[in-house]
């Protein structure tokens, strides 16, 4: 029986990270994964596939509409979606062969097929030419998540289906239901409502993006609906079923909605199912996921779990920073995630961008803070390139102006919340940004601006 030190479940971006990161300390590193493209939902389809529809749609909105005040006359702009569905693919293709070739590079072994627990140090791998069993020193769980459904919503994986379907409709839907307003449904809902589709989204609660600081979801709320897309907030669907072309969708105390197609994009689940993990003494939390302690252990020795398979918010970069750290702890006994700075973006446009506590959070939690807030509309580089919708908040504690929280609304946002977290990571105060050169004219001044504010300084307002 082939052996190795580490073996890893799983080649999503938290997976492969731990594999890579194992092989660069010198172990003998394993990565088992069921599909034959590496990169896990990420790479293939969640984040990636998904951020080149929304930059192509985004061309297009573009090109249709707002080009005329550049002084760009486009009359005649054409949707070719098969070609803009075959661009996201090669971005996928190129980037899931770039994993394989670090795969490789790092002479990590990669078997084919799917993992399953025999005792806690050994593995049962199916592969298409048979079985195989594997023991590992350490075993490290990142198997992902998957879909979670919806009571009284048929799947059917044409008409009704999730973000995997939505992301290559073959035409653009006349109207498109979508059930959540999350990450998911926001960006989805966009990338169709550009290329024409009428969409109404769902929402079970009173606003969009729960979780997210609720100024910001407001915002976005207002921005998003003045661009065309439909809310439904406070409405809980209790059906959605197909007949022939035709979708409905039934919502508590309303008339059904008719539609060609619906998106469910009401969460994710862990994937804890099928991995057999009694046979590892592998225990599940309250909520189904695995249970870790702060090092990523499981209840079985020498079983590690990383991702969305364990607690926490369902983000790549989330999964990456485990896997690192899961894997550094192993061999070096220290490896360390700080929760605190993890940013979460929404790709919509604008991009919505947070990182640290909201201001509902410290509200709950009594933690006396000052909010500094400026708009991008005062920004000059926002003016230069006509994106002045939005703002960036800075939230930092009251006595020590430690930065808190940071959340932006605004054109990249997604690229400038790095600032913010690298300031929570540090440990700096607002006024350590405030103080920090930013090059002229750029739409990180914004920042700068923003933490100027929680001090009543800033210049440019
Ligand atoms: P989500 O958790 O972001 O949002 C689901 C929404 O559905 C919530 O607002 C919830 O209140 C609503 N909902 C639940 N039941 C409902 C019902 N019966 N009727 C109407 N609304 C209902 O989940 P989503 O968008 O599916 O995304 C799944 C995961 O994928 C998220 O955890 C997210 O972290 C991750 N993701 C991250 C992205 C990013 O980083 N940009 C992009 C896409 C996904």
């Amino acid at each position: 029986m082939q052996s190795h030190d580490l073996i890893v479940i799983g080649a999503g971006p938290g997976g492969y990270t731990a594999a890579i990161r194992g092989a660069q300390l010198g172990l003998d590193v394993a990565c088992i994964e069921k599909e034959r493209a590496l990169g896990g939902t990420c790479l293939r389809i969640g984040c990636i596939p998904s951020k080149a529809l929304l930059e192509s749609s985004e061309l297009f909105a573009k090109a249709k509409g707002e080009l005329g005040a550049h002084g760009i006359v486009a009359p005649d702009v054409q949707l070719d979606l098969e070609k803009m569905l075959q661009r996201k693919q090669r971005v996928v293709t190129s980037l899931t062969r770039g994993i394989a070739s670090l795969i490789k590079k790092n002479k990590i072994t990669r078997y084919t097929g799917s993992a399953s627990f025999i005792s806690p140090s050994r593995l049962l791998v199916q592969e298409a030419k048979g079985n195989r069993e594997l023991e590992g020193k350490h075993i490290l769980i990142a198997a992902g998540s998957q879909v979670a459904s919806l009571p009284g919503v048929d799947f059917d994986g044409k008409r009704i289906g999730t973000s995997t379907e939505a992301l290559s409709y073959s035409e653009v839907p006349k109207r498109l239901a979508v059930i959540g307003a999350g990450y998911i449904g926001l960006e989805l809902g966009s990338v169709w409502q550009r290329l024409g589709a009428e969409v109404k989204v769902f929402e079970y609660l009173d606003r969009i993006l729960p979780g997210m600081d609720k100024e910001l979801a407001d915002a976005a709320h207002k921005i998003l609906a003045k661009q065309g897309l439909e809310f439904d907030l406070g409405a809980r669907v209790t059906a959605a079923k197909a007949s022939g072309e035709e979708c409905t969708v039934e919502v508590e105390g309303a008339s059904p909605w008719k539609c060609d197609r619906v998106l469910v994009s009401v969460g994710r689940k862990p994937n804890t199912v099928g991995l057999n993990l009694e046979a590892g003494g592998v225990e599940l939390d309250d909520r189904g996921r695995i249970a870790v302690d702060a090092q990523f252990r499981t209840s079985a020795k020498g079983v590690y779990a990383i991702g969305d398979v364990i607690r926490g918010p369902m983000l790549a970069h989330k999964a990456e920073e485990e896997g690192a750290a899961c894997v550094e702890g192993i061999v070096t006994g220290y490896g360390h995630v700080n929760y605190d700075a993890i940013p979460g973006v929404v790709y919509t446009h604008p991009e919505i961008a947070s990182v640290g506590m909201t201001e509902e959070q410290l509200s709950e939690s009594g933690v006396p803070y000052r909010k500094g807030k400026f708009p991008f509309a005062a920004n000059g580089r926002a003016k230069a390139i006509a994106e002045t919708e939005g703002f960036v908040k800075v939230l930092s504690h009251n006595q020590t102006d430690r930065v808190l929280g940071v959340h932006i609304i605004g054109a990249r946002a997604g690229d400038l919340i790095a600032e913010a977290a690298v300031a929570i990571e540090f440990g700096a105060s607002s006024e350590d940004i405030a103080r920090s050169s930013h090059a002229h004219p750029t739409l990180a001044e914004a920042i700068k601006e923003a933490a100027l504010s929680t001090d009543g300084r800033a210049l440019h307002i």
